[in-house]
């Protein structure tokens, strides 16, 4: 139980930041969490009743300096989390919420007149990639991103890494693998429909680490309390081809799994064909290009060796979050 200490989130309203809500007020934390007006806070809603830790709404967005203020000065920690990806925003908005976003919570924190514990910023494991010389990607193996999600993170982990090594602050950066747990509207559901449904025949090639939701907070709060002033910590899971994964999906819950791999080839193809709909139209109209293609279709596995040994993090295979996930799917999908 950790007593009188509060926290402020960004991306509270989140999947991934409605779970870490939840764990801090479970753990007697007082949470402050940032929600745009249009953001839906009922999934938050009574997390608060019966714990320790009391939970306010700052109203607001990453651009709004006065709000952000407000929601950092004085907290024991700084968890930000807001984020989009390119499935459901422009590369631009990608660009301005991911890099420029974190630079406002950057100046806000420098600006708290109350002074401001650690941040934790939550990139992602998709600025390091594996190589020639190791299949399982360290913290250490910095790729030249790929795509608009990918550099602003990078761009962001920058911002972040001066802010603590050149500023005075002190901020810890964590890189979730692909995450896995109830209330992901994304990666989650496809994963769960390639085991589960008949209506699903395919799955995808490559493989990927997959890591459950209640894993990741973990990491994020040990990343808070262990981790190195200015340090990186890759929160990843166990690394599995698709088909492997689909196959331990079905076989666990009896579910019929996507038997048909999707070819390379074909992902390959939709590379070009997305590049030529967004030059003809002026937009880009899927978030693939010719070399975000070929990435689906690689293997891309990391380790989480450095989060283990400085952090003491670990991670559950697949199956322990299967019984909650699943629950929550057949609720939203089935
Ligand atoms: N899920 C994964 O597999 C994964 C893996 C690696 C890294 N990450 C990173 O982890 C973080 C959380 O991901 P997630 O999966 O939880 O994403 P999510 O469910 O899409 O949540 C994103 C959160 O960011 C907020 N947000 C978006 N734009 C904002 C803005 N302009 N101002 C303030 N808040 C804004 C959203 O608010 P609304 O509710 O209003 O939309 C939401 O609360 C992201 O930074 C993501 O890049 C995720």
């Amino acid at each position: 139980m950790t007593e009188d200490k509060t926290a402020a989130v960004t991306g509270a309203t989140g999947f991934l930041g409605s779970h870490l809500c939840e764990r801090l007020l479970a753990d007697g934390w007082d949470v402050r969490a940032l929600s745009r007006p249009s953001s839906d806070r009922e999934v938050l809603e009574g997390a608060d009743e019966g714990e320790d830790g009391a939970l306010e709404w700052y109203v607001g967005d990453v651009f709004d300096d006065e709000t952000l203020r407000e929601l950092v000065d004085g907290t024991d920690a700084v968890f930000h989390l807001a984020g989009v990806g390119l499935w459901s925003a422009t590369p631009e908005t990608v660009k301005r919420v991911n890099r420029d976003g974190t630079a406002h919570v950057l100046k806000a924190c420098r600006a708290s007149e109350d002074g401001v514990g650690r941040l934790v910023f939550t990139s992602t494991a998709g600025t390091r990639r594996p190589n020639e010389a190791s299949p399982f990607a360290d913290e250490s193996d910095v790729a030249e991103p790929i795509g608009a999600y990918q550099s602003s993170k990078a761009e962001a982990e920058q911002l972040v890494d001066r802010y603590a090594d050149d500023e005075g602050g002190d901020a810890v950066t964590v890189h979730p693998t692909s995450v896995f747990g109830p209330r992901d509207g994304s990666f989650t559901p496809q994963l769960l429909s390639m085991g589960l449904e008949p209506t699903m025949p395919a799955y995808l090639p490559g493989g990927l680490s997959i890591v459950g939701v209640s894993d990741v907070v973990d990491g994020i709060l040990a990343a808070y309390e262990k981790g190195g002033n200015g340090e990186h910590y890759i929160l990843g899971g166990e690394n599995l081809t698709y088909d492997r994964a689909v196959s331990r999906i079905s076989e666990h819950l009896g579910g019929t799994p996507a038997r048909i791999p999707v070819p390379s080839t074909a992902i390959h193809a939709a590379g070009p064909v997305a590049e030529a709909v967004g030059a003809a139209t002026g937009r880009q109209v899927f978030p693939f290009n010719r070399r975000m293609a070929k990435l689906a279709t690689e293997r891309l596995f990391y380790t989480s060796e450095k989060a283990a040994d400085e952090l003491g993090y670990e991670y559950e295979p697949l199956e322990a979050h299967l019984p909650e996930t699943v629950a929550w799917y057949r609720t939203e999908f089935q």
